[in-house]
């Protein structure tokens, strides 16, 4: 027989989704149709993405294995995987979204904005520094354990950190059917570059640093 932690993932994925509709700002417009699977290769713009034709509508439209695919943790030591429209295109129209996260012994998700979303998120496995800044500059933070749960306001900076001794694993959730990721490194690495002028006066610092913080920010 499985123990009750076997199911502890799905009972945690189920209550984020549950909780969605609580989070604090409307989510995406509400859908007009049961669904609107989002067709990509349609040249026609619309807010989110067009229907597919519902003939053409299957059941392996509503369903998505994304999550069980095995990824490489990235220069910070996180595996993400993204579970939104673009990923699962039965998404479109419905407001909601997920995030697989998974982080290497102090593995980061450094410092990111979702300029559509509030997000919610659960610790599956391990330890993790939670931590977001309000509109006042107030940090908030707490390391959390399996069975934890977080919120993050809409649009407000936030990052995890793995603190624990092992790997850790986390389920997040979002309002939105693409919460979009403003992450703050990007003042270093934009295309094209935010002027070197600026961000001195900004940071109130030489040249030099924003030349080193901009080479080690610069996308693999
Ligand atoms: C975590 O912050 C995430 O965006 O999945
Ligand atoms: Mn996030």
């Amino acid at each position: 027989m499985k123990s009750p932690s076997t199911f502890l993932p799905y009972f945690c994925c189920l209550t984020l989704l549950l909780l969605l509709p609580f989070c604090g700002r409307a989510a995406d417009s509400d859908s007009l149709q049961d669904f609107c699977v989002a067709d990509f290769k349609s040249s026609i713009i619309v807010n989110g993405f067009p229907c597919k034709p519902v003939s053409q509508v299957t059941s392996d439209d509503f369903f998505f294995d994304g999550f069980s695919k095995p990824v490489k943790p990235n220069q910070f030591g996180i595996a993400g995987i993204a579970g939104n429209v673009l990923a699962f295109p039965a998404l479109n129209t419905l407001g909601i979204s997920m995030n697989r996260v998974e982080f290497s012994p102090q593995g980061l998700n450094p410092p990111h904005s979702h300029p559509r979303a509030a997000e919610v998120g659960v610790v599956i496995q391990g330890e993790l520094l939670v931590g977001f800044l309000t509109t006042s500059n107030v940090f908030h933070s707490k390391v959390l354990k399996a069975g934890h749960m977080f919120v993050v306001p809409p649009g407000l900076i936030h990052f995890q950190m793995n603190v624990g001794k092992g790997r850790a694993l986390a389920f997040t959730a979002f309002n939105s059917q693409l919460p979009g990721v403003a992450a703050s490194s990007s003042i270093f690495n934009s295309t094209p570059p935010i002027p070197n002028k600026v961000l001195t006066k900004a940071f109130h610092v030489t040249d030099d640093v924003i030349n080193i913080i901009k080479s080690k920010s610069a996308h693999p």
